[in-house]
Parts: structure tokens; sequence; C-alpha cells
């Protein structure tokens, strides 16, 4: 009896002191941690900006989801919000459940701040099990700043970077086509969707070689309800994308981020198995590639980066490359139909350069379009840079962390502090930018009044910088760019469409990575 007694006794001790190790955890990581963390940045006040109320366990959760999530809008927004409503301060803290980061909202600041990367700062390599796979855990955008990965930048640098863009202006056209052949006159077309499918066609066949088609296997992907269906590589991906976007707003994912990283609930569970499938048939792709071309085929011919690095670098580069670009497109296709003089001018600046005034079509560009005369259209260049200063695809850096504590003017940042750069605060400032939130292609033009800053002097030299800079600035800047360009000539000339007033007038339309918004065109005219 008294053993039993004794044996019940344990049970319950062992039981009350797991609880209380439970509730000592979540109160330190939920409750005493940011708060702490507020308390040191309140020192800073003058600085550095804050929600005004603490709200333990979510954060700034509720003021998110209020102002965007439930409205529909897009949650990036609260970046432009930040950079327009909190222009003084120059770098906002705020926090999510157990996460919390430091939005620097400053152009000197993330002058100096940037100068810090890797020394201070450097990439914390994420391996949430659902989404970070596929987004390429370990590869080139995650992995820390070592000699190897310097060494591996390089490698895919050479095989994708400046020198190299124009070799792919065949691949973005031959997908540009079969797509817009699948177009009908008078019907309306999701070109958010369309464009994403041909960039990501387009990446994954640099990537992995033109034979990728015939290698291309089905995906088994599993449904909320538990079914399969099959579906292709690119759809797979969108839905994972989709799934694992919409599991990181979930106020439990955001409370204990371990429930994503150990795959526990259903859905979490879900998005691992697709992931696990996605990565699967992305491997069989590598084992099968043939084609000498591929950038996989190519860093793997130098011998210098094994076949599991190479793997995880081209899964990265498959991820960061082909939203951006198709986001840039839509944003673009959005704002000559908002601005009609602009779609004027560029169309016109098309017609003598490209078309050689009447000389050549749309169907005779694979054969007229190169790099040089690409350098020739001016107007081309500063709308494609208006574009990406006006509605950045990311609209934010990747998240850097902080290796030491570190002072940036009178900022004291603390040791293992997340800190990411707003891209909109550097390219909304008012003090950069005359007019920051209209549409004005010509701030590029250094023959306009409105290429220098509201004071007549040169802009900063970070003022755009929807790539970011320094050492982990993003290394598909030149193809990106290429790609943008030759896809924007093919759809304007390709295509006559129009988009919804409704669209057009609404203020809260924006096509970076994660907004809810699909730009809808009704085709009137092909011109192929
Ligand atoms: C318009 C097109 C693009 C834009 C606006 C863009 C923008 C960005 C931004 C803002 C970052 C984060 C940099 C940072 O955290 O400081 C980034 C990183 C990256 N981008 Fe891009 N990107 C574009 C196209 C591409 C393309 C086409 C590729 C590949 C072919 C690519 C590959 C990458 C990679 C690998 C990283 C991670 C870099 C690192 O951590 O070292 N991007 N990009």
């Amino acid at each position: 009896m008294a053993f039993v007694y004794s044996f019940l006794k344990g049970i319950i001790f062992t039981f009350l002191f797991f609880v209380l190790a439970v509730v000592m955890y979540l109160a330190f990581w939920f409750i005493v941690r940011p708060f702490k963390k507020r308390k040191h940045f309140q020192r800073y006040s003058d600085t550095i900006g804050y929600s005004p109320t603490f709200v333990p366990f979510l954060g700034d959760y509720k003021h998110l989801n209020e102002e965007y999530i439930q409205k529909g809008k897009f949650i990036g927004h609260f970046l432009r919000d930040l950079a327009l409503g909190y222009g003084k301060k120059k770098a906002f803290f705020g926090s999510l459940g157990m996460d919390d980061m430091v939005f620097v909202n400053d152009v000197e600041y993330l002058t100096d701040i940037s100068k810090l990367v890797p020394h201070y700062l450097d990439r914390e390599p994420i391996d949430t099990t659902g989404f970070g796979r596929v987004g390429g855990t370990g590869g080139l955008g995650q992995s820390k700043t070592t000699k190897y990965w310097k060494k591996r930048r390089q490698i895919f640098t050479k095989t994708i970077g400046i020198n190299q863009a124009s070799r792919f202006i065949p691949i973005f056209l031959k997908h540009c086509q079969k797509g817009v052949k699948t177009f009908e006159e008078g019907m309306t077309i999701n070109m958010s969707e369309h464009a994403n499918t041909v960039s990501f066609e387009i990446i994954s066949e640099i990537l992995y070689g033109c034979d990728i088609r015939d290698k291309l296997e089905k995906v088994n992907y599993t449904k909320r309800d538990g079914t399969t269906e099959i579906v292709n590589l690119y759809q797979c991906l969108m839905k994972i994308s989709h799934d694992c976007s919409f599991a990181a707003l979930n106020p439990l994912n955001v409370m204990f981020p371990w429930l994503v990283h150990y795959s526990i609930g259903a859905e979490n569970k879900r998005n691992t198995k697709n992931s696990d499938e996605f990565e699967r048939v992305i491997r069989d792709i590598c084992a099968k590639s043939q084609d000498s071309n591929s950038v996989y085929n190519q860093v793997l011919k130098t011998g210098e980066i094994d076949k599991e690095m190479a793997y995880k670098d081209v899964m990265a580069i498959l991820f960061a490359g082909h939203e951006t670009t198709s986001k840039s497109l839509c944003s673009a296709l959005f704002q000559l139909k908002k601005n009609p003089e602009v779609e004027k001018k560029l169309k016109q600046e098309i017609d003598e350069y490209i078309l050689q005034n009447g000389k050549y079509t749309v169907n005779d560009l694979a054969e007229i379009l190169n790099s040089q005369s690409l350098d020739q259209m001016d107007y081309l260049s500063c709308f494609v840079k208006e574009v990406l200063r006006h509605d950045p695809p990311a609209v934010r850096s990747l998240g850097y962390k902080a290796k030491a504590s570190f002072k940036v003017k009178d900022l004291l940042i603390p040791k293992n502090q997340i800190v990411v750069f707003n891209l909109y605060a550097a390219q909304y400032d008012e003090k950069q930018w005359k007019e920051p939130t209209k549409f004005i292609p010509e701030r590029f033009d250094p023959s306009s009044d409105y290429f220098l800053t509201p004071s007549g002097k040169q802009r900063h030299p970070y003022a755009f910088c929807p790539f970011t800079f320094g050492t982990r600035t993003c290394p598909g800047r030149a193809i990106g760019l290429m790609e943008f360009k030759i896809l924007l000539i093919y759809f304007m000339l390709a295509i006559d469409y129009e988009v919804e007033k409704e669209t057009l007038e609404n203020p809260d339309v924006t096509y970076a990575i994660l907004s809810p918004y699909a730009l809808n065109l009704k085709i009137n005219k092909i011109n192929v």
C-alpha cells in the first residue's frame, strides 16, 4: 500500500514539475523575454518605434490581423505604412509569438548596418520542416557566410550572372510564347498565376536543363481532406507555398513555431508530407538531368560543390528566382494601365529600338532581342526601376541574426536579435524621393526634375534597393532584370489587354510576394 502511495505521489510530483516547467518556459518566451526586449528598446525611443501596447503571447499579431489579414489586405503593407507613418523613427521593434524582429527603417541606418554583414550580422539557417525545405533549407540564401558559402556563391554567379544572362533569352521567349498560345480573345486570364507558371518553367529549365519537360514526373499532392490529387511540379510548389504561408499566420503556429518545426498538428503534418513529395520529385529530376548546359550540371562539373549541397543551392535559386520576376511583371502590366501616358512612351520606345518602326513584329523577337538592344532603351530602364521602387516584389530582406551585440549610431542591438531591412523605408523616403507614393519613371532620368532629392541633392546610393546590397545582396539581379524586361516587352507586344477600373482605383492593390491580390487581364486582342 505504502509503495503504491509513494509511487502515485512520485507520478503526481513529476507531472506537477513538468507542468511548472512548461508554464515557466511559456512565461519566459512569451512574456518575460519580449517584455525585457521592449524595455531595452524603450531606452532608445527617439530612434526606434514599437507598438503602443504590449500584448503577451501574440505580440503584434493582433494589430496585423485586424488591420491587414482580416480585411484581405497585403500584410507586407505594414512595412509601407511603417515607412510612411513612422518616418521619423529609424527602426521598429515588432514581435510575433516567440519571434521578434528589428525592422531597419532608415537609409543611413541601412547603410551602416549592411556594412556589418557578415561579421556582426549573418543569415540564420531556418529549418522549418514544411516551407523551409522547399525554399532551400541550408542552401545559398540560408547558409551562414562561410568560406564554402563564398565559393558556392562565386560558382553560381558565374553560371547565372551578368555575363551569362543573355544566353537565357531563347528560354525566356520560348516559355512566353507557349503560354500565350493558350489565350483566346475576349477571355479574362489570371495573369498572376500565368506569370508564375511562365517564370517557374523558365527557372526550372535554366536550373535542371531542357530535358526537364520529358522527365517531369507528376506529383502527389495531399489535400486537406486527406485525399491525393495528381498535380504538376509548379502547381505543387504553389500549393505548398500557399498552405505554408497560411500556416505561418495561424495564431498557434505564430505562438509556437516548433509546432511547424516538428510537424505537430494535422496541417503541419500535411505540409511536411507535401514538401517531402516535392523534394522526392526534384531529386529525381536532378538524378535524371542530362543537359550539360543546366546550372545544376555545370555547378557539379566544377567538382567544387558536393551533390547534396548543389541540390540545396539549386532549390534555393528555384524558390528565390521565379516569384520575384513574375510579381514584378504583374506590377508592371498593372502600372501601364494605371498610367496610360507611361504606356504610350514605353510602346514608342519599343517600336523604335526593337521593332525598328514596323520592320519587325513580336514574332521576330527571338532574332532581334539581345542585351545591347535592351541597354539602348533608357525609358524601359527607368520604367523597370520605378516598378521595383514603387512595388518591390520582396518588400523586405531575408532575416539577419546579430552574432554579437553591436551599436549602430546610437542604437544598441543585442546579441541574437533578428534584423530585417524594410525596403519601403528607403524607397518611399520623403527626404530621398519627390512624391514617393506616385509612380513616376522619370525619377531615374538625369534630365528630369524628379531625379534629385526634394532638397536638390543626389539621392543616397541605397535609396533604391530592391535587391538590397552588400555581401548577401541578391545574386540573381542580372538574370532577374533581363528576364523581367524581356517578359514585359513580349506581353506588351503579344496582347492588347485591359484591367478592371475597380482594381486600378484600389490603392491597396499590390502584387508583391504573399499579396492576396491577383491580376486579372481581359484579353482584347492577340497579336501573335
Ligand atoms: C526582380 C527580381 C528579383 C528581386 C527584386 C530580388 C530580390 C531579392 C532580395 C530583396 C533578396 C534578399 C537579400 C537580403 O536579404 O539582403 C534576394 C535574395 C536572393 N535572391 Fe533575389 N531577387 C530577384 C530575382 C532573383 C533571381 C532571378 C534569382 C536566381 C536566379 C534570385 C536569387 C536569390 C538568392 C539565391 C537570394 C539569397 C541571397 C543570399 O542570401 O546570399 N533572385 N533577392
